[in-house]
């Protein structure tokens, strides 16, 4: 056994590393050269090799049910869109994907044409009408598609983080009939930070970035015989728009929200107006 030495622990850490498994070899071998170049390049003192260890184990620890840190940290790194780029190279005119976030949770089935906006932001928020049409690649539409949509309410709040708002809200699941269209009613999502009281939010403030996102819609699209689509669309003009904090935006996900300023349209929709609406349709990909 040789002294190991800085120049010979990296192979001696590869000897050892047996297994038949050939994902998972690639994986340690990867691992290991990545993170010993990474020390060799950035030399950190013992002080800050313990400062990483501590700021990982404070991520582990503000992991709960219902919030995951390490996720975040993912994010805001960019490592989570990178993962989602390598995953969807070929969209072969499929709608694009965007990052899950750690805000989705379960909403029952609703009538097509809900308002899902059923706390206070439904008094405070722009009225506003989605609709749209779930597709395959080819333009024909896809019936029996379930359309889970979430959002933050209009000072930028989901459900799951705000005691004033209802236990469900802002929350909606839609099935399409025959002609694969949707549609709901809400308020105009807001741009909003994403949680910084947290190591993630530690790593913003130590790279001088700001926590916001644009403000966004999420869509998580499922149907037989079809890739799940997770995405969102994006309120075009959001002065977040091109400085995303997790990088999530895509240009193809950005859309006008078009005021409609007639007093009868709105009635139809039981709105004051002026309102809004936007209009998105999905293409799905077909699996295999
Ligand atoms: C969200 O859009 O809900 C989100 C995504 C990534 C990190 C935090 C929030
Ligand atoms: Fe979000």
């Amino acid at each position: 056994m040789p002294t190991i030495t800085e120049h010979n622990i990296t192979d001696e850490v590869l000897n050892r590393t047996n297994t038949d498994d050939p994902r998972t070899k690639e994986f340690l071998e990867k691992l290991i050269k990545h993170v010993h170049a990474f020390v060799r390049d950035f030399e950190p003192t013992e002080a800050e090799w313990f400062q990483a260890i501590d700021f990982l184990t404070r991520t582990g620890q503000k992991c709960t049910d219902t919030r995951q840190e390490y996720i975040l940290l993912s994010d805001v790194l960019g490592v989570s869109m990178l993962v989602d780029a390598i995953n969807h190279r070929d969209m072969d005119g499929a709608t694009e994907t965007t990052v899950t976030g750690p805000f989705h949770a379960d909403a029952p089935p609703m009538e097509m044409g809900t308002m899902i906006a059923v706390g206070p932001e439904a008094e405070r928020g722009e009225p506003t009408v989605v609709r749209g049409k779930i597709t395959d690649v080819r333009g024909n539409p896809i019936k029996g598609a379930t359309v889970d949509v979430w959002q933050s309410d209009d000072i930028g709040y989901y459900d799951t983080q705000d005691v004033n708002q209802p236990e469900v809200n802002l929350r909606g699941l839609f099935t399409t009939g025959e002609d694969g269209t949707y549609w709901f009613r809400t308020v105009k999502p807001s741009s909003y930070p994403v949680p910084t009281d947290g190591p993630a939010g530690e790593l913003l403030n130590a790279a001088g970035r700001h926590p916001m996102r644009p403000a966004h819609i999420h869509f998580w699209i499922k149907a037989e015989g079809f890739e799940p689509l997770i995405t969102h669309i994006f309120v075009e003009g959001d002065e977040y728009i091109d400085s995303d904090a997790v990088f999530g935006v895509k240009d193809s996900l950005v859309m006008k929200f078009v005021a409609n300023e007639s007093a009868e349209e709105a009635a139809r929709y039981g709105f004051d107006a002026p309102f809004q609406e936007v209009r998105y349709d999905f293409a799905l990909k077909a699996v295999g």
